[in-house]
């Protein structure tokens, strides 16, 4: 039997360059590999982003985006989460074992409640919990999302996931869980949920840089290139890229935005146009328009034919219906059974 991979990402826009490389990319690599399980979390994107009318149009997006970007679902099991309802019961049961303690101590979260009370940052933990349990009802900090690290808790447990390919940002929440599946199973005495790692596909973390030179490519930074970017966009994007005075004398050390740059290129240009570039930064010699140029030209040749596919798939809503349908009908039969177990072992019964 193959092992588990499962991994979701939330439906909270485009996909990025940070996606394709960081996540996606990867995803492809392990279809044949694993029993792959994919899926789009659009129960975690209400946490933040409850807008009815964008919720069910960025979940087409995604899907069209993850199969434009190479998942086969003759191969990997790709899923809509709200199309598992065992996710939510067992959402309830697993919040009893949860403490709140421990939810508000969690980085994500404090980040997010930081951001819905309008606090800028710099207030201890302290201060934010008292702003959390004062605060009035237009400023309100949600339950779900407290408790979004339970919930992505039962999105792994409920598939019995062994590997979970997830960023380094997810590393708290990957913890947790595995903390929650320990918890329950020495609770109730069951080995009934697996722990699951992080996994990476044998090659380290790729952090993808943003072009405003502040590190990583976000949705949330503005910084981003979208893989259904059309050539113009992407190509004013490159060359309005942060960079620096160039290098003044020969060797001399590669600024964090430039080195960004670099980084870049080094995921989408070839070895030989790289070293071109370093030489010539070296030297002294280089030119930032020329190598954005070329940069762009290089990212162009990876998402051009993906968006392409993209608004073909956009297009096609009976291909989409099909996916998701025996996606959700494979997720769900293994979803029944762990929620099964996990009623039995709490003495939820029926009498009838
Ligand atoms: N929290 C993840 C993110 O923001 C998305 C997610 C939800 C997830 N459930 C998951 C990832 C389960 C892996 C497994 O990126």
């Amino acid at each position: 039997m193959k092992e588990v991979v499962l991994s979701g990402i939330r439906s909270t826009g485009n996909l990025h360059l940070g996606n394709y490389f960081g996540a996606l990319k990867n995803f492809v690599r392990m279809q044949d590999d694993y029993d792959c399980r994919f899926f789009i979390a659009d129960l975690h994107a209400l946490t933040t982003t409850p807008d009815p009318k964008l919720l069910h149009a960025n979940v087409k997006n995604i899907l069209a985006e993850y199969l434009a970007a190479g998942l086969n679902p003759e191969h990997a099991t790709i899923f809509v989460q709200s199309d598992v309802p065992e996710i939510s019961e067992l959402y309830l049961l697993l919040n009893m074992h949860v403490g709140i303690g421990e939810l508000m101590r969690t980085v994500s979260f404090k980040d997010k409640a930081r951001k819905m009370l309008g606090i800028s940052g710099g207030e201890s933990d302290d201060d934010i919990e008292k702003q959390i349990i004062g605060t009035d009802s237009n400023k309100r900090v949600n339950a779900g999302l407290l408790t979004y690290p339970t919930l992505m808790a039962v999105d792994i447990l409920i598939q019995k996931a062994h590997k979970v390919p997830v960023g380094k940002d997810q590393e708290q929440h990957l913890e947790m869980t595995r903390r929650f599946a320990r918890r329950f199973n020495a609770f109730y005495g069951t080995d009934l949920f697996v722990e699951p790692t992080n996994f990476n596909f044998g090659s380290a973390p790729v952090k993808v840089p943003g072009l405003d030179g502040s590190g990583k490519m976000g949705k949330s930074e503005g910084n981003c290139l979208y893989l259904i970017d059309d050539e113009k966009t992407l190509r004013k994007k490159v060359m309005r890229a942060v960079t620096d005075e160039g290098p003044k004398v020969p060797n001399s050390p590669v600024s964090p935005t430039v080195e960004n740059l670099f980084t870049l290129m080094e995921l989408t240009s070839t070895p030989d146009t790289v070293q071109h570039f370093r030489d010539a930064y070296a030297d002294c010699s280089i030119r930032y328009g020329d190598l954005k140029k070329q940069l762009a030209e290089d990212i162009l040749k990876i998402t051009l034919p993906i968006r392409e596919r993209i608004l073909e798939y956009q297009n096609d809503d009976a291909l989409i219906a099909r996916v998701v349908k025996q996606g959700a009908e494979r997720a769900r039969h293994y979803a029944a059974q762990t929620l099964a177990e996990a009623r039995e072992v709490m003495g939820i019964k029926k009498f009838y």
